[in-house]
């Protein structure tokens, strides 16, 4: 409380916004469950399909439902040569992320239930959101290399189509399930920013898709989403592994930030970025030069900063830590990292705004305003 028994929050840490069913964090036990289910099974047996389904109506699909709404999302893949078009526009100037947000806006002008803000058209626009938002990241890919656009391939499941629409051709089975495990891994998290930022677009009764442009915009920065492509930078900065001590002390002494470490919520190791771990050292221990220089650089930074910082201040690694060395070794250029968690968070930041649109209210919190009152207004000409 401060003088005038005004209570902030800054940064809402510790306020409640919301009742969901959509997902729980225990941040002290390292735990974490999509509509009740811990992450661990769903990462282990799932797929992204399912997942997608599981959060956007609320239970697992039996096989026909899964089926079905596979099939709607192979459906909605294409995008139009407009879409193709600002992409291309936009491609090999300005970040993934921004060519992303660009191009899901304009995805409202070809919805023709935009304005339609009943539950049934805002579960169809979901759908199409995700289906289109991953061909949406592959074609900046594409078009950032200089390459052309590959229409979707409706014989493949959803991360192996992203991989071949990305590549050209149809990835191996690893890389298949890596992907789909970081759709997995990334499709929900509670209200963080982005998330959050979602609501509130969604809580003026905007539509869903100026609601997820908000989610997008947020996701960007480098202490949310955009943490993973930062992680990977620093281990590319450190170069050599042998240099990652010094790194992280003269970060740190400088009060930087080590990307890819500490949380909001988790006090203890993310277990999204112990998934990841196992299959960190796995590849890294059967990998050669770039990916297996990062995965040395990756592991000595983890055991300092668990030594300096772990028990002592609750800072962990986090999901993004992990994953940019994995990627590297799939395939996937750093800038489209970010974008890629876009595309899997679509179906989170969706199911959010589902759950809390039949009970809208619209955020409105206070600011204690600490500046003058009542001053006299001076002439221009007369100001000193
Ligand atoms: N490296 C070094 N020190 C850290 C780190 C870090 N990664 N994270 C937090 N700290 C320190 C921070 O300097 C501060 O120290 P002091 O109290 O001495 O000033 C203290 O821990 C509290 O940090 P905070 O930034 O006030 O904590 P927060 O809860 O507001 O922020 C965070 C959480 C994730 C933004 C922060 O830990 C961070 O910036 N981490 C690096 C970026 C990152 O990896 N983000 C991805 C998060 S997981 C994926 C996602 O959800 O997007």
């Amino acid at each position: 409380m401060n003088g005038n028994e005004v209570k902030i929050s800054i940064g809402l840490e510790g306020i409640y916004i919301a009742e969901t069913k959509v997902c729980k964090i225990d941040g002290i036990a390292g735990k974490l469950w999509y509509r009740g289910y811990p992450i661990e099974s769903l990462a282990a047996d799932s797929s992204f399909e399912e997942v997608a389904y599981l959060l956007l109506y609320g239970s697992l699909p039996k096989k026909t439902e899964l089926d079905s709404f596979a099939e709607q999302l192979k459906k909605e893949r294409d995008i139009s040569d407009n879409i193709k078009m600002i992409i291309k526009s936009l491609a090999q100037k300005s970040h993934p992320m921004d060519v992303l947000r660009t191009a899901v806006s304009a995805l409202s002008s070809e919805d023709p239930e935009l304005t339609d803000n009943s539950p049934e058209a805002n579960l169809r626009k979901a759908v199409r959101l995700t289906a289109k938002m991953t061909t949406i990241v592959a074609a900046i890919g594409r078009m950032r290399a200089g390459k052309d656009y590959i229409k979707p391939d409706n014989s493949l499941g959803h991360a192996e189509n992203f991989m071949y629409m990305l590549s050209g051709s149809k990835p191996n089975k690893e890389v298949a399930k890596f992907i789909d495990l970081m759709l997995v891994l990334h499709a929900e998290h509670g209200t963080n920013a982005s998330t959050f930022s979602t609501m509130v677009t969604g809580s003026t009764l905007a539509d869903l898709y100026a609601a997820i442009t908000s989610g997008i915009c947020a996701l960007k920065g480098p202490l949310h989403g955009g943490a993973d492509e930062a992680a990977l930078k620093m281990m590319r900065t450190i170069g050599d592994p042998a240099n990652t001590e010094k790194y992280i002390e003269d970060a740190l002494a400088g009060k930087q930030k080590i990307m890819g470490f500490g949380h909001r919520v988790y006090k203890t190791y993310d277990p999204r970025a112990k998934i990841l771990r196992s299959w960190f050292t796995d590849i890294g221990s059967k990998s050669s030069g770039e990916v297996k220089t990062l995965t040395e650089t990756a592991l000595r930074a983890e055991k300092m900063m668990i030594e300096r910082l772990g028990a002592s201040h609750g800072i962990w690694p986090n999901i993004d830590f992990f994953s940019g060395p994995l990627y590297i070794w799939a395939g996937v250029p750093a800038e489209l990292f970010t974008p890629i968690f876009a595309a899997a968070r679509v179906t989170g930041w969706s199911a959010h705004m589902l759950e809390y649109w039949p009970n809208n209210k619209i955020f409105r919190p206070l600011d204690h305003y600490t500046g003058q009152l009542d001053l006299k207004y001076i002439n221009i000409n007369d100001r000193k």
